[in-house]
Formats: structure tokens, sequence, C-alpha cells
């Protein structure tokens, strides 16, 4: 069993404690959808006002649904298409305070209003991007796209 119990103060303590759990939950594990379905489990179950929180893997140079925790979402994302598509396309966090205001934001589930995705990258290729959605305007903030970039560097080497 894993019971990881985050509680802290401020969110950078937080996301290093997330970090401490994600190396925890993905050590010695080679299988990469097992972590990413790890890892979605435990962004949703520690961070607050989500609605929404997965991964897209780059199968063949489309983004495709992979492990999540939310609402059933759309499957397939061309690169460049959407807030997904944009750090897919280029290789950047994108940190979306008002996503009804992203050219071509793609409205999988109508609650979300803000959103970060961070692209992971190993060996300079996308394998895949982390998409946190919030129905809160102005949910993610700096420290978190900075945090989720931790996250993203740990499964840069597990999936
Ligand atoms: N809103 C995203 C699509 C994915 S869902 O939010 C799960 C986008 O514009 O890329």
């Amino acid at each position: 069993m894993y019971d990881f119990r985050i509680d802290a103060g401020d969110k950078a303590a937080m996301y290093d404690e997330m970090a401490a759990a994600l190396e925890a939950l993905v050590a010695g594990e080679p299988d990469g959808i097992a972590n990413m379905a790890n890892a979605a489990a435990l962004i949703w179950e520690t961070l607050p006002d989500l609605n929404w929180a997965g991964f897209y893997r780059n199968v063949g140079g489309e983004l495709v649904l992979g492990p999540f925790q939310g609402r059933a979402a759309c499957i397939r994302i061309p690169f460049g298409k959407g807030v997904c598509g944009a750090a897919a396309a280029s290789l950047e966090t994108q940190l979306v305070e008002d996503v009804h205001a992203f050219p071509g934001h793609i409205a999988c589930d109508a609650a979300s209003n803000s959103e970060v995705v961070v692209p992971i990258v190993r060996d300079g290729q996308l394998l895949a991007v982390l998409d946190l959605d919030s129905p809160k305007t102005a949910r993610f903030t700096k420290e978190d796209a900075e945090g989720c970039e931790k996250l993203a560097a740990i499964l840069s080497r597990a999936i």
C-alpha cells in the first residue's frame, strides 16, 4: 500500500514532497504507463482544485491520451493544437490563466478555466506532456509550473 500524506505549508515544499513521493513510486519500475498512472493519482490526491490531471503521449508525432484522473477526455491532439499541442510543439511549459482566452484551446471538460501543461523530454525528444486543469481561473502560478517541471524531470527517466 502506498500512503503519501503530503501536507506542506507552502507550494515549493509541497512539490518537493511530491517529487520525493514520485521518485519512490517509480523506483525500479520500467513500465511507463504504470508510472504515469501512479503519477496522475499522486497529483490528483495531492493538489487542490483540479478537475483533470494526466498525460498525453507522443505517439508518432501526435498526442494520444494517456493515464489520467478526471472526466473522459479528447483522445488525439495534433502538435500545435490547443494548450497541450502548444507545449508539444514548442517543448515549453504553457501556463494559462484563462483557457477561454487561449487561441485554439480544446475544451475537453467545460469546467476547466485554467491549465498548466509541461512537456516531458528525454534527449531532446518529446515523450509526453503532463496536463493539469482547474475550474478556478488563474489556479496555477509560476511555482506550480516549476513544481510540475520537477515532476516531469523525474518522469523523463521513468516513462
Ligand atoms: N484543454 C486541453 C486539452 C486536453 S484536456 O484539458 C484534458 C488543450 O487545450 O490542450
